[in-house]
């Protein structure tokens, strides 16, 4: 059986050849499917309350929910390393609050947790280093805080912006992340950070030089057309397919064409005859 994919493996995966490959799965088929096709790193996101739940936005989801739906894509029991994300409101009461949060992640099956933010979010992070629970950081478009931001938009487009952004890379850096994700930020900003750091970073409408990107399942598989940001490149159209395999369904079932004789069970032909429902040639149980 292959090795699991550990935290030091991800955290020394800096400028290599082959990029990391993180993508989101919420669920136990979920995560068959991606670990199946070799990623490295499966991220249950809390846009789980977009692309599953059917939220707005991803502030919706409680602790208990991301822990639900960690433990499904844990029971898959992938070779890639679970990083389960930590919602809105779970990492900014208080250190107890954060780190009894980032505990229930792991013991749901998360190998490390991720969190939005840079250097406002450092003591929350040292805390739950401190628990021996590892961090993946989180910069730039942050939508937890979309209301601050006023929307999801692109970040770190002004000079000042983009030395920010650095300065929150090595910040997290400093704290302990073992890796950042870096979100809607120009590719030059993601390069900077990327060279400034000696941690990877994985990029999400962040340019090609990051040291990996992430890509959500529903997007990547064309499963949802709500929002369609212009760095998702979509790899499969499973919403249209899905569709069309339902109305081929409805349309057999409405023209008794479903279920033909060979997906129906039948009696013993002694059976049918005493109960006056025989005739069939070839019975089965
Ligand atoms: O929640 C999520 O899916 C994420 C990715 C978009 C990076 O944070």
């Amino acid at each position: 059986m292959a090795q699991t994919v550990t935290v030091p493996a991800v955290r020394a995966h800096k400028r290599a050849d082959d990029p990391l490959v993180m993508i989101t799965a919420y669920d136990a088929p979920g995560a068959r499917i991606v670990d199946d096709a070799g990623v490295d790193i499966i991220l249950v996101g809390d846009t789980l309350a977009m692309v599953v739940l059917g939220h707005e936005d991803t502030l919706q989801v409680t602790v208990d929910d991301m822990a639900h739906h960690v433990a499904a894509v844990a029971r898959a029991r992938p070779r890639a390393l679970v990083v389960g994300d930590m919602p809105w409101l779970s990492y900014h009461v208080s250190v107890a609050d954060t780190v009894t949060n980032a505990a229930a992640l792991i013991r749901a099956g998360a190998a490390a947790v991720k969190l939005e933010g840079g250097r406002k979010r450092v003591d929350m992070i040292r805390s739950i280093i401190d628990a021996e629970i590892p961090v993946m950081g989180h910069i730039g478009l942050t939508p937890q805080s979309i209301h601050a931001l006023g929307g999801f938009k692109v970040q770190g487009k002004e000079l000042d912006a983009a030395t920010a952004l650095v300065d929150d890379a090595l910040a997290l850096v400093d704290a302990g992340c073992f890796s950042i994700v870096l979100e809607c930020v120009p590719d030059e900003v993601a390069r900077m950070v990327t060279e400034a750091v000696p941690v990877p970073t994985i990029g999400i409408g962040a340019g090609p030089w990051c040291d990996g990107q992430v890509l959500v399942f529903h997007d990547l598989l064309g499963l949802q057309d709500r929002i369609r940001p212009k760095f998702v490149r979509r790899y499969a159209e499973l919403g249209a397919s899905a569709t069309e395999a339902v109305a081929a369904y409805a349309a057999d079932v409405r023209a008794r064409r479903f279920p033909a004789d060979d997906e129906s069970y039948h009696l013993a032909g002694e059976v049918a005859d005493a109960l006056g429902r025989g005739g069939r040639t070839q019975a089965s149980a």
